[in-house]
């Protein structure tokens, strides 16, 4: 394949006759977000317009304060547009009631941490449950979902664990799991491996690749070009405004993964854990 196809067929907006447009996870459109504080007003977004079609993988990147997390957190409804338009799906955020936004965060929003942000006096399982507890009832349906999704990301033999008997990188695949339990439009991830070590951190991205080909939308938020170079495209931020929005080829994101794995064989060779 050449560069030129290579870019074509990566990018997410393209269309060609024999296949439908995908659908939008999120449309984002001249999106504003104002910090009221008493001496002063912090514009964290100034207009910020992109899409994200169902099944895209998108690293947000930019420097300490270009807005990352405000972005993210509007995704995530655990916040308010001041102005512009965020749709997910077919439901308009910016227009929504505080209860309506809370029907939303439980029923279709899954959050992974950088602090994996788990209750330490809940199981694995149970901890993965949580998104389903505002949603009412827990049944014998939800919890064999909920231990599907353990063994989903390797923890199969861990469902009565407490995170405290966990390793870092083991929570933050409970805090994945967690996610995707209640079927979210797509995975947020703040600096999901920002706290895990080389050998880890590939285990983490390794699944975010695998939930990526069983076709969920991740969007993440990373400092690491060596995470960025793995999702199929990144957005940058800068100033609170949308700066660059470029394509990983699939040739160059194959490439990445090669190094990491090689370098992390490397590391698990010299015992170096
Ligand atoms: N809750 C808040 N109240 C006031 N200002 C905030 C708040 N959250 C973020 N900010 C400000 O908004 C800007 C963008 O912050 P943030 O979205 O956290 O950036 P990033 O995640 O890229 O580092 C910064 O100037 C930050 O200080
Ligand atoms: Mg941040």
């Amino acid at each position: 394949m050449s560069m030129t196809d290579a870019y074509r067929s990566a990018e997410p907006n393209s269309d060609s006759s024999s296949t439908t447009p995908k659908r939008l996870a999120t449309s984002i459109r001249k999106l504003q977000k104002h910090y009221v504080l008493k001496s002063e007003t912090v514009k964290a977004l100034r207009g910020v317009s992109f899409d994200v079609p169902e099944g895209d993988y998108v690293a947000i990147m930019g420097p300490s304060g270009s807005g990352k997390s405000t972005l993210l957190n509007l995704l995530g409804c655990l916040d308010k547009p001041t102005k512009g338009s965020l749709m997910l799906g077919d439901d308009d955020i910016a227009s929504m009631t505080d209860d309506q936004l809370a029907d939303i965060r439980s029923q279709r929003i899954g959050f992974v941490f950088q602090s994996y942000n788990l209750i330490q006096q809940l199981s694995v399982v149970e901890n993965i449950q949580v998104p389903l507890y505002y949603q009412g009832n827990i049944g014998p349906k939800e919890r064999a979902r909920s231990i599907a999704l353990a063994e989903r990301v390797g923890l199969g033999e861990r469902l009565d664990h407490r995170p405290s008997q966990l390793s870092g990188g083991q929570q933050q695949r409970v805090a994945i799991a967690r996610s995707l339990v209640n079927d979210p439009y797509f995975v947020l991830a703040d600096e999901p491996t920002g706290n895990l070590d080389s050998v880890t951190t590939e285990e983490i991205l390794t699944i975010f690749d695998e939930l990526n080909q069983e076709g969920r939308t991740i969007i993440l938020v990373t400092h690491e070009d060596f995470v960025a170079d793995r999702a199929k495209r990144v957005v940058r931020l800068k100033d609170g405004k949308l700066h660059r929005d470029d394509v990983n080829a699939p040739a160059d994101r194959e490439r990445a993964r090669e190094m990491q794995r090689k370098a992390v064989e490397e590391l698990l060779k010299e015992g170096d854990r």
